[in-house]
C-alpha cells in the first residue's frame, strides 16, 4: 500500500508574529517537504496553527488590557499571514482555542483517565489573597536562591535554572505585589514515570534521527509524572474538575489530531490505528519543530499517545536548530530579531527559503548575517542558476521563438551525458531531501546548473551555423533548465513558477517545445545600496541603543578623567586616601528593610519615592535608581538602608535615609544574601 505522509509544524503561540528563527526551524522545511512529496505524486497533508492558551498570553492581554481572545485573534491572524507570505501552505489550519479542539482534548483526557493514566493528588501552590486567585508559576516573581537575580516562578533568566516558585526568595504576586501564601489544591497527574519501557521501544523503533533518539533517551531515564492541571480559566477546561484548566503542554499537541479532523472523516486514515496494537506502518506522522520542544515531541506526545491508545504514534520528529541574528542570540525583548513581515516587504521570501536552507544543515544551529544573505544570493543563486537558466531561455527565443524538440536518440555523446546528469541529480537531490538534508539537496542542484554553463560555455552556440546542431544543444540546455526548476520547486516556488511561465511548460520534466514568452531576468541581484538600507532599517532599534550605550561610555569616560584629574590635583596637594577608624563605622548605622511602596517622583528622570520598613518604623526615601527597577519589582524586596543620614529633598521630595547600591552602566541594589529580618543592625 503506498504511504500516507502527515505532516505537522510545531503551533506557534499567539502572542507575537513570526521571526525568521521561526521560518528557518521549522516553517519552510516542513513546507519544501510537503511541496516535494506532493511533485512526487504521494499523499501527503500538512497540518498547523496556533496555540492559543497558556500563561504568557494571558499575561500580554492583562498587559494590554484586552480579553485573551483579542490576542489571540491578532496574532492568528499575522501568524498566517507570515506563512503565506513565505508561500508555506497548509491543508487544515487551526486554532487550539476552538470548539473542535477543547472536545477533541477533553475526549483525550478521558480516555487517559479510563485507561488509569490519571490520578489525583493534593499539592500546595501560590495563591494571591488580595487577587483572591491560584496564581500560576508565571504570576510569582521573586529572588533566584541560586544567583540572587530577579527570577520568574518557573525560571532564572539570570542564570538560566529551573524553578519551582515555591524556592524563590521574597515571592510576589506581578499583579498586585502581594506576597503569596501556599494553599493546598487538588490537581491532575498523567502517569508518565509509568511509560519508560515503552517509550524506549517506540524511540528505537522510529525513524528520529540519531541525536533525537538519544535526547529521548536521557529524558526517559528520568521520567516524571507530569502535573496537568492549573487553576486559572484560560485554557481547555478538564472535564472532571471544577475551576481547572489543562497545563498548555498536555492540550497543545492534540491539536494536530483536532486540526486534521477538520478536513472531515478522512482524518481518521492518518490518525486512527486500524490495529490497536500496532501502528499503521503505511502511516508518516513527521512533525517539524524547532530543537526547543524535541522532548514535548519525542518524548511526552508519545507517551500521551501510548497511554491514549487510539492513535498512530509520530514517526520522527524533525527538529531545526536556532538561528542567530548577525552572530548574535535573537531576542524579541532586545529587539534584536527580524520579524517575517518586515523581511518581505524588501526581498522575495523565495530568497528567504534558498538562504536559510543552504546556509547550514537543518538540525545544525546557523546564523542570518544581512551580508552573508546578499553574497550567496548573488554569487551562488544569481551567477549560476539564474545565469544559466537566463542565457539558455534568451538564446533559444531569440533563434527560434520555442524550445526546439528534437529526437533523444539523435543527441551526440556530451548532450546525453548532460542529459543523464541531470537523471542522477533527480536521484541525489531525492536521497537528500527524504532524509531532510535540504542543504545538500539544494547544492546538487547548484551543481547541475554550474554543468549547465559549462555546456553553454563548451558549445558556444552563437558560432554554431548548423540549425540541426543548434536545436540539439538547445534542446540538451531546455532539458537541464527543466529539471533545475523541477527540483528547485519545493525550495523556490515563487521564481520557478515564474520561469514556468516565461517557458510556456507544467511543472514536471517533460519538453513539450511550446513558443517562449520573452525571456525576463527571474532571479534579479540584491545591490549594496539595498541591503544597506534594509540593515537600517530592521536592525535599527538595536544600532540605536548601542550607539547610545557607546555615548554614555564616552561620557563616562569622560568624567572619570575630569574627577582623575581633580583627584590628582588633590593628591598634589598631599591629601591621600581618607582612612576611618572603626568609630567612625559604627557612626554609621546600616540596617536591612523592606520596600513597601514604590513610585516614580514626577518630572525627575532618575529618582523613585520608597517606602521603606526598618524595623521599628516607617522611612521615606528617595533613590536615584529609576530606569535601573521598575517601581513593581522593587516592592517586597529586601535592601541595606542608610537610616541616621541627615534628611535632604531631592527634586522637592523629603528623602530620609539612603538606600545602598552598586554599579554605574548596571546599578544593582545590596540584598542581604539569606532572608534576615527586617530591621536588622548591618556591622
Ligand atoms: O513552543 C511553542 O511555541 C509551542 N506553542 C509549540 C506547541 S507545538 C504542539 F505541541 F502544539
Ligand atoms: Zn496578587
Amino acid at each position: 500500500m503506498s504511504k500516507k505522509y502527515l505532516l505537522t509544524t510545531a503551533l506557534a503561540y499567539t502572542n507575537g508574529p513570526l521571526h525568521l528563527g521561526h521560518a528557518r526551524s521549522t516553517y519552510i522545511p516542513a513546507d519544501i517537504m510537503k511541496k516535494y512529496l506532493k511533485l512526487k505524486g504521494k499523499d501527503v497533508i500538512h497540518v498547523g496553527g496556533t496555540d492559543n492558551h497558556g500563561v504568557p498570553i494571558t499575561l500580554t492581554a492583562e498587559k494590554e488590557g484586552v480579553k485573551p481572545e483579542d490576542i489571540v485573534n491578532k496574532y492568528h491572524n499575522e501568524i498566517k499571514r507570515d506563512l503565506d507570505n513565505l508561500n508555506v501552505e497548509f491543508d487544515s489550519y487551526g486554532k487550539t482555542h476552538s470548539d473542535i479542539h477543547i472536545e477533541t482534548a477533553q475526549e483525550f483526557y478521558k480516555k487517559l483517565k479510563e485507561n488509569g493514566y490519571i490520578y489525583e493528588k493534593d499539592i500546595e501552590q501560590f495563591y494571591c489573597p488580595k487577587c483572591d486567585r491560584f496564581l500560576a508559576d508565571r504570576y510569582v516573581e521573586g529572588t533566584c536562591p541560586f544567583c540572587g537575580g530577579e527570577a520568574r516562578g518557573d525560571h532564572c533568566e539570570v542564570c538560566g535554572r529551573h524553578l519551582e516558585p515555591t524556592e524563590l526568595i521574597n515571592p510576589y504576586c506581578i499583579n498586585c505585589n502581594t506576597t503569596p501564601e501556599l494553599r493546598k489544591t487538588t490537581h491532575r497527574f498523567f502517569k508518565l514515570s509509568a511509560l519508560s519501557d515503552d517509550l524506549r521501544k517506540y524511540v528505537e523503533s522510529s525513524d528520529m534521527p540519531e541525536h533525537v533518539k538519544n535526547m529521548a533517551y536521557s529524558w526517559i531515564k528520568e521520567l516524571h509524572d507530569w502535573d496537568i492541571s492549573r487553576d486559572i480559566k484560560w485554557g481547555v477546561p478538564i472535564p472532571d474538575s471544577e475551576n481547572q484548566v489543562m497545563y498548555v503542554w498536555l492540550e497543545a499537541p492534540i491539536g494536530y489530531i483536532s486540526f486534521t479532523k477538520q478536513l472531515g472523516d478522512v482524518w481518521k486514515d492518518y490518525w486512527l490505528k486500524k490495529d490497536k496494537n500496532e501502528n499503521d506502518s503505511d502511516v508518516k506522522i513527521w512533525h517539524f519543530i524547532g530543537k526547543d520542544i524535541t522532548v514535548h515531541h519525542s518524548v511526552f506526545w508519545p507517551g500521551m499517545l501510548i497511554a491514549n491508545g487510539d492513535y498512530n504514534l509520530p514517526s520522527s520528529v524533525i527538529s531545526g536548530g536556532y538561528l542567530t541574528l548577525e552572530g548574535r542570540k535573537m531576542s524579541t525583548s532586545k529587539k534584536w530579531v527580524v520579524w517575517v513581515d518586515d523581511f518581505v516587504k524588501y526581498f522575495d521570501s523565495d530568497y528567504l527559503r534558498y538562504f536559510l536552507m543552504v546556509n547550514a544543515p537543518l538540525n545544525r544551529d546557523c546564523d542570518f548575517s544581512f551580508d552573508e544573505f546578499q553574497k550567496r544570493i548573488n554569487t551562488e543563486l544569481i551567477a549560476i542558476i539564474g545565469n544559466f537558466t537566463h542565457r539558455a531561455l534568451v538564446f533559444s527565443h531569440r533563434k527560434f521563438k520555442a524550445i526546439p524538440v528534437v529526437d533523444e536518440d539523435s543527441l551526440k555523446e556530451e548532450d546525453k551525458e548532460l542529459i543523464s546528469k541531470c537523471k542522477e541529480t533527480v536521484e541525489k537531490v531525492d536521497k537528500h531531501i527524504m532524509e531532510f538534508n535540504f542543504k545538500d539537496a539544494i547544492m546538487d542542484i547548484i551543481h547541475l546548473a554550474k554543468e549547465g554553463n559549462n555546456y553553454f560555455q563548451k558549445m558556444e552556440p552563437w558560432t554554431v551555423e548548423d540549425e540541426g546542431r543548434l536545436k540539439e544543444i538547445l534542446y540538451t540546455c531546455a532539458v537541464v533548465v527543466k529539471y533545475i526548476v523541477y527540483l528547485l520547486y519545493p525550495f523556490m516556488p515563487n521564481k520557478t513558477m515564474k520561469l514556468l511561465d516565461l517557458m510556456n511548460e507544467e511543472l514536471d520534466l517533460e519538453i513539450r517545445g511550446n513558443d517562449l514568452k520573452k525571456p525576463k531576468v527571474v532571479f534579479t541581484k540584491i545591490e549594496d545600496d539595498q541591503i544597506k538600507m534594509v540593515k537600517g532599517k530592521l536592525l535599527k532599534s538595536e544600532e540605536a541603543k548601542e550607539k547610545k550605550k557607546n555615548k554614555n561610555k564616552k561620557d563616562k569616560k569622560e568624567k572619570n578623567n575630569k574627577d582623575e584629574n581633580k583627584n590628582n590635583k588633590e593628591n598634589e596637594k598631599g591629601d591621600s586616601m581618607d582612612l576611618i577608624s572603626i568609630d567612625d563605622f559604627a557612626k554609621i548605622e546600616l540596617r536591612v528593610a523592606q520596600i513597601l511602596e514604590a513610585e516614580e517622583v514626577p518630572k525627575s528622570k532618575k529618582l523613585l519615592k520608597l517606602i521603606v520598613d526598618i524595623g521599628d518604623e516607617k522611612r521615606q526615601v528617595v533613590a536615584g535608581i529609576k530606569g535601573h527597577y521598575e517601581p513593581s519589582e522593587l516592592v517586597g524586596k529586601k535592601i541595606v538602608l542608610l537610616c541616621n543620614l541627615k534628611p535632604a529633598k531631592l527634586c522637592g521630595v523629603e528623602s530620609q535615609g539612603m538606600i545602598l547600591a552598586a554599579g554605574d552602566e548596571v546599578v544593582s541594589l545590596l540584598t542581604p544574601d539569606k532572608d534576615v529580618p527586617v530591621g536588622s543592625k548591618i556591622c
